[in-house]
């Protein structure tokens, strides 16, 4: 096996880790950690050590893929045990992302030295587990409660900046970490500084062990939202039983606490979005070796809703777009609402002054299309209209440069036939961005029957750049997520008829974790929209109309399938939409009843999985995965159910098989019966996962 962990010996020996890309402390890093402590212990020439990693990063944490296998020794505690009982210094040199088990590693050193550009965290919470090796323990010794709770919480890394100032580190260097990280431990030798370790500290513990009370105003401040999530929890009572129990005893339970959230269902589905987050943006039968084209200059089409946050993404990236509208108001009106926008972020203290301006300054606005000619990336984001985009990709067509990509935002057209439009469909694809689009991660990017390898190439590295999650699908009316979307609304309506309300509805997916439900959405969005859809195309929905024509066009009125007061956006149940809704059920002979939230939740639910297996059946997701991640980064499904397919083979797919038939015969509608993919799994006793690999 190559040297995956190296001594190299001295007065200051070192210690190398190299287990690329992020040195994840997979067991053969643990072993070679092992044996390279006890070779630096029992010799004699050794007396000081400097823990480093080679590559881009310092460990970034545990191997995830190690969790769902039984545990192989040697632990990491056993790691740790030999080096606190070095009587030899250990320095960690940082540099990258150390991360999780990482950063626990280098806690777990007597000092700590960091490039200046090192950002440290303790992620866990986002794998739907806690910092089980000793995270929980030393980081408020070092740091204090207060500041190592809300690191825990939110998983979200800190500077090298931060870190020495709240004690996490004890000096940035300049250059060369290791040759720092060895400077320092000769520093240490000669001044004979004692071996501080974290385990030993008490000091800033001592003010919660006098007055344990304090630590509820800690949590109050930091615990974000945690309903439904089992770690966040767990993490508040591992970090209190650092100051209420001994460190042994602590870090016994917290080891108890980190195996049960790992095996759980929770983690589980979080490490799956994790993976299937990074495979998202993989495209198998992409050429080996395909460049994405160099993108230095963007513009983007039409300032409405999606056109200003799409070039808030880029400029927010550093990247300078031209923003081009049809007039002067309506450019004047977007260029201002991107300025509130930002000016609300630094007002939250999201953003410095100096960093708006910046940004700002990288938009320039105009009404001249000739100004996309310098682009190397143009996004259309113009009214949903056929006639109008290819109008104005026949226009970009002619004036923009050979080598540029050409983007359409569109929700549901058909990008083949936008391509068209131009003489070079190969250069055309769709960059589906979700509202608000300098907000929500994800980017459907949709791939047409001709488009370059290097156009899709570059669309997925400029995603990656505005930090979205790229998820690569194929042409269909609706793509993946709103095509499922559509089909989740179909048994809504109904409910209303049958007995619900929209309270009742849009409660079976907040209580599952949703962020809102298909009712609240729709006042957000604005009841007008699918109203102009439908009578263009003489579809009928009976409550939305009504609630359209009675003037309720949703939050913009301040009246939709609920009422909002004062400005609130908080939903109230409206007694006159109740009236509504029962005179309706009336007209048709429909005796109302109570739906319970159980059948709420699965005739929403598994119409959506069920459009997911069409789609997976069809090729328009390459996987499960995307299609799980495309709805917990574009449509606020709960990250710790896994998505749709993910879930789905949680519940069983016979399950949801046969009370699909049952929907589907009660509402006498063929498009809710079993997709034959769906059957043929769950009568074969598939998983959509095991649909994966037999890909
Ligand atoms: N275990 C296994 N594989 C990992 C990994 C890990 N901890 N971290 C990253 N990888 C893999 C990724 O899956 C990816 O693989 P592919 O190239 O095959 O897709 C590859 O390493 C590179 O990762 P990214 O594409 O994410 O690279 P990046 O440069 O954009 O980001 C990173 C680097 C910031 C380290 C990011 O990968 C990351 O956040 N990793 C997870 C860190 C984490 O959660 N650590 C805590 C683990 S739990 C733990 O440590 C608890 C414990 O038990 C001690
Ligand atoms: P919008 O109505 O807010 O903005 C459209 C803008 O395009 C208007 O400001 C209009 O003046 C401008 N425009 C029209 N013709 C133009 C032309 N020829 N040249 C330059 N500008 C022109 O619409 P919105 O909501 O921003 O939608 C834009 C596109 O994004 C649509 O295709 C929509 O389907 C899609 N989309 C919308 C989402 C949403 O939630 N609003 C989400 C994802 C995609």
């Amino acid at each position: 096996m190559a040297n995956i962990v190296e001594l190299r010996p001295g007065a200051v020996a070192v210690i190398v880790v190299d287990n690329p890309p992020v040195n994840a402390l997979k067991q053969a890093v643990r072993a070679g950690l092992k044996d390279a402590f006890t070779r630096a212990r029992d010799d004699a020439s050794i007396h000081a050590i400097v823990l480093t990693a080679a590559g881009r990063t310092f460990m970034a944490g545990a191997d995830i893929t190690e969790f769902d296998k039984p545990p192989q020794p040697p632990g990491l505690i056993e790691v740790f045990d030999l080096m606190e009982a070095s009587k030899k210094p250990i320095v960690a040199a940082l540099h990258g992302t150390p991360l999780g088990g990482g950063l626990e590693v280098a806690l777990t050193c007597h000092y700590r030295v960091a490039a200046p550009a090192t950002r440290l965290g303790l992620p866990e919470i986002k794998l739907g587990i806690l910092p089980g090796a000793g995270g929980t323990q030393r980081l408020p010794r070092l740091i204090g409660v207060d500041k190592a709770l809300p690191m825990i919480l939110s998983g979200d890394p800190i500077s090298a900046q931060e870190a020495l100032k709240n004690g996490l580190v004890d000096e940035i260097v300049e250059g060369d970490v290791t040759e720092g990280a060895i400077a320092f431990a000769r520093r240490v030798l000669a001044e004979k500084r004692p071996l501080t370790r974290a385990r030993d500290m008490e000091d800033k513990l001592k003010p919660y062990r006098d007055n344990p009370k304090l630590y509820d105003e800690v949590v109050a401040k930091s615990a974000k939202r945690t309903r439904g999530l089992a770690a966040p929890a767990a993490a508040i009572e591992c970090v209190r039983w650092s100051f209420e129990l001994p460190f042994d005893e602590a870090e016994r339970r917290v080891r108890e606490e980190f195996q049960k959230l790992r095996d759980g269902d929770q983690s589980k589905a979080q490490r799956h979005i994790f993976f299937a987050e990074r495979e998202a943006a993989k495209v198998p039968d992409l050429p080996a070796g395909t460049k994405p084209r160099e993108i230095k200059r963007a513009a983007v089409i039409g300032a409405g809703t999606m056109g200003g946050g799409i070039s808030m993404c880029f400029a927010n990236a550093g990247i300078p777009v031209t923003i081009v509208e049809t007039s002067r108001e309506a450019l004047d009106r977007g260029l201002a609402t991107v300025k509130r926008n930002y000016e609300n972020t630094v007002k939250r203290g999201g953003l410095t002054p100096d960093e708006m301006e910046r940004r700002l300054k990288l938009m320039t606005g105009t009404t001249d299309v000739d100004a996309i000619r310098e682009a190397d990336i143009v996004v259309e984001a113009v009214f949903e209209e056929m006639e109008l985009k290819k109008q104005v990709f026949g226009k970009l067509d002619k004036l923009a440069q050979p080598n540029a990509v050409l983007a359409t935002n569109t929700s549901y057209l058909n990008v083949n036939e936008i391509a068209k439009a131009t003489a070079r469909p190969p250069s055309v694809l769709g960059m589906h961005f979700f509202s608000p689009a300098n907000v929500m991660r994800l980017l459907e990017i949709v791939r047409g029957a001709e488009t370059a390898p290097d156009v899709l190439a570059t669309a997925i590295a400029v995603g990656r750049k505005i930090g979205k999650v790229p998820a690569v699908v194929g042409v269909t009316h609706g793509f993946v997520g709103n095509r499922m979307l559509h089909a989740r609304g179909i048994e809504a309506e109904r409910m209303l008829l049958e007995g619900a309300l929209p309270q009742d509805v849009d409660g079976a997916l907040t209580e599952f974790g949703f962020p809102m439900g298909p009712f609240a959405m729709g006042d957000l969005a604005g009841l007008d929209v699918g109203w102009r859809v439908r009578k263009a195309s003489g579809a009928k929905a009976e409550i939305a109309d009504a609630l359209v024509e009675a003037g309720r066009h949703g939050q913009k009125t301040g009246k939709g399938f609920y009422k909002y007061e004062g400005g609130s956006r908080s939903p109230i149940p409206d007694p006159d939409v109740e009236k509504l809704i029962v005179e309706a059920s009336v007209r048709h002979g429909i005796k109302r009843r109570n739906l319970d939230r159980k059948e709420i939740f699965e005739r929403l639910i598994f119409p959506l999985i069920n459009e997911g297996a069409r789609i997976l059946d069809e090729g328009i997701a390459m996987r499960p995965g995307d299609i799980d991640v495309i709805w917990v980064y574009g449509y606020g499904w709960p990250v710790w159910t896994g998505g749709p397919m993910h879930y789905a083979d949680r519940v069983g797919l016979p399950y949801i098989r046969d009370r699909l038939a049952e929907i589907a015969a009660r509402a006498k509608n063929p498009k809710l019966e079993p997709a034959p993919l769906l059957a043929k799994l769950a009568d074969g006793g598939g998983t959509f996962s095991s649909f994966k690999k037999a890909a």
